[in-house]
């Protein structure tokens, strides 16, 4: 996800990260998304964990983040 940079810094990625999600999830049934950011980026992670995703395990600068939609 990349949004315009006049976007950024408020709070419009978590909340665009649950509508997409909340699609994949509830719509299409999807029962995993995973996302893949750079573990450097702090902004990026920490909006993905606002939406819901965890943290799994990271491979070099990569992150794995997980989100399981609850049964
Ligand atoms: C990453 C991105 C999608 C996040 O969306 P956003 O709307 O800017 O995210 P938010 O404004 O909710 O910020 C996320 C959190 O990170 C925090 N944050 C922002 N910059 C930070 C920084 N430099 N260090 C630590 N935390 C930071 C914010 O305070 C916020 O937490 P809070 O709500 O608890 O205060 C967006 O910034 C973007 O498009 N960035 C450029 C492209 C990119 O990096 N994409 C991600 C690829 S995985």
């Amino acid at each position: 996800m990349v949004l315009a940079t006049e976007a950024r810094g408020r709070g419009l990625g978590p909340d665009a990260a649950r509508t997409l999600i909340t699609y994949l999830c509830k719509t299409l049934g999807w029962r995993r998304v995973t996302v893949d950011p750079s573990a450097t980026n702090v902004r990026a992670v920490h909006a993905w964990e606002k939406a819901g995703f965890q943290r799994m395990a990271g491979e070099g600068e990569i992150l794995a983040m997980e989100y399981r939609p609850a049964p």
